[in-house]
């Protein structure tokens, strides 16, 4: 059973794409690209010119909209498109998940004709989120054992340039991923939400309880505001998430 089988369930509830990344991703993609988008889910950010979508879970594929792409049950270690099928292949929040990286970029590489897009983060700057460094170390831990370093990307496709656009991410951002409540600390607090991000969810519960009756109490004393006040002004954070474009 693929992992998001059971982690996925309310996947559609918590991670609808917002706007303005969306825009960033179908920037970097192009307007008339043919695309193959891997490790799609339920199909935030999937352009118009999804020619397939792949994906291994069956609980994330039956959220997909029945105005969505073509999508097959596969992985991206074994992608069902032949050499150079599409202009670009697309994967968005999901190398991390792969079981074998250097083969799932083999086969981006293999698929795309002209461009590979990636939408992803620095794990090293992502140990440094408040939500990780203050209050859940064992999910820092999580992240620091499956988020993929840039310098590793890069070494699994030899002769090609990387380039890497930083995504602050707003205030108000319309998808749950693990960073995307930097400003709004309640919603941590929420089992609904962490279910949506993947760090939080395969983290031994156990292990976050303290952290998250600190983050409770911190915002009840106002000791959280305090300490974060800066922070409540910004209207978008830079936390390491990013778009890594590849041309072939
Ligand atoms: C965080 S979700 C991202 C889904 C979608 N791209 C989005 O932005 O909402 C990660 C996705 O990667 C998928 N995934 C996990 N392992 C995979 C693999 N080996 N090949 C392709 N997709 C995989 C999961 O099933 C899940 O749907």
């Amino acid at each position: 059973m693929a992992k998001y089988d059971t982690i996925g369930a309310t996947y559609a509830q918590t991670r609808m794409a917002d706007p303005r990344i969306a825009a960033a991703i179908q920037e970097a993609i192009g307007d008339t690209a043919s695309v193959v988008n891997v490790g799609a889910g339920t199909g935030s950010y999937e352009p118009p010119t999804t020619v397939l979508a792949v994906e291994p879970s069956k609980v994330m594929l039956s959220q997909r909209s029945t105005v969505a792409a073509p999508a097959v049950q596969a992985l991206a270690e074994a992608l069902p498109l032949r050499d150079n099928a599409v202009d670009v292949a697309l994967a968005v929040l999901t190398v991390h998940h792969w079981h074998d990286l250097a083969r799932g970029m083999a086969e981006m590489k293999r698929v795309a004709r002209s461009r590979i897009v990636l939408f992803t983060w620095r794990p090293e700057m992502m140990a440094r989120f408040w939500l990780l460094r203050e209050y859940l170390p064992a999910a820092a831990v999580t992240d620091a054992r499956v988020a993929v370093p840039l310098d590793a990307l890069a070494a699994m496709l030899p002769g090609a340039s990387l380039r890497v656009q930083p995504v602050p991410i707003p205030h108000d951002c319309t998808d749950g991923f693990g960073a995307a409540y930097w400003r709004r600390p309640h919603a941590y607090l929420d089992p609904r939400v962490r279910a949506g991000i993947s760090m939080l969810a395969t983290t031994d519960p156990a292990e976050l309880a303290p952290g998250l009756e600190q983050l409770r109490s911190d915002l009840q004393t106002q000791r959280w505001h305090a300490r974060h006040a800066r922070l409540v002004e910004q209207e978008s954070l830079d936390v390491g998430y990013c778009i890594v474009i590849v041309d072939l």
